[in-house]
């Protein structure tokens, strides 16, 4: 399976993938990195690694439109049968959406603590156990049809950056081995219910 994944930070999630697909056996392979900003982490382990990168900025944009279709068509080019939105920032229009399957990660258990600060809220809120979730992006934030989620569990003496850390550990192990059976066996999305290897792959 060829993947796109697109970030918007350090990337670890990205480099979790990328090893993985240095084994043949794994199923898939990067074919490109996309970001919506320059000079990040996760741009750089793409480059080391040889894969081919792309930046699309809103604010080199005149409308938000005109981004989303800048997006679309560079991601077309790179034919992904998945586009892995890993810790991307931004929210994908709709026209994307229907053309590429796009999972991405969160930092909480969705339905729970949607939005930019999983791992804080998760704090604020004082639960014992919180998580990652691998889900089929869809129109809303954070809602679509979940794919994969992993518990961790919220120590006494946790901080938002402790809790995220952890959390993170958890969710680059979940991502990868979702995305390798996704890869490796197909998916299905059936409304919300999201089968790996009930597809012809
Ligand atoms: C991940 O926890 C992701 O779920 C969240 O931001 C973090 C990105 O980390 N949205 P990285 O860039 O993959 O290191």
């Amino acid at each position: 399976a060829r993947l796109v994944v697109l970030v918007s930070g350090s990337g670890t999630n990205l480099q979790a993938l990328i090893d993985a697909c240095a084994d043949p056996a794994y199923g898939a392979r990067i074919a490109a990195v996309g970001a919506d900003r320059e000079d990040i982490e996760g741009l750089a382990r793409a480059e080391r690694a040889g894969i081919p990168t792309f930046v699309r900025q809103v604010s080199d944009f005149e409308t938000r439109e005109g981004w989303d279709s800048a997006v679309t068509t560079v991601v077309e080019r790179f034919e992904p049968d998945i586009v892995v939105s890993a810790g991307f920032m931004k929210l994908l229009s709709q026209d994307f959406l229907d053309r590429f399957l796009t999972l991405n990660t969160h930092p909480a258990l969705c339905p729970s603590f949607p939005g930019m600060h999983g791992p804080r809220d998760a704090l604020e809120h004082g639960v014992k156990v919180t998580g990652a979730t691998l889900f089929v992006v869809d129109a809303g934030v954070d809602t679509g049809p979940i794919v994969a989620q992993v518990p961790v569990a919220v120590e006494e003496d946790d901080d938002v950056a402790s809790l995220h850390e952890r959390i993170k550990t958890a969710e680059r192990a979940m991502l990868v081995d979702a995305v390798g059976r996704i890869a490796r066996e197909g998916v299905s999305v059936d409304g919300r219910k999201v089968r790996i290897g009930t597809s012809a792959g």
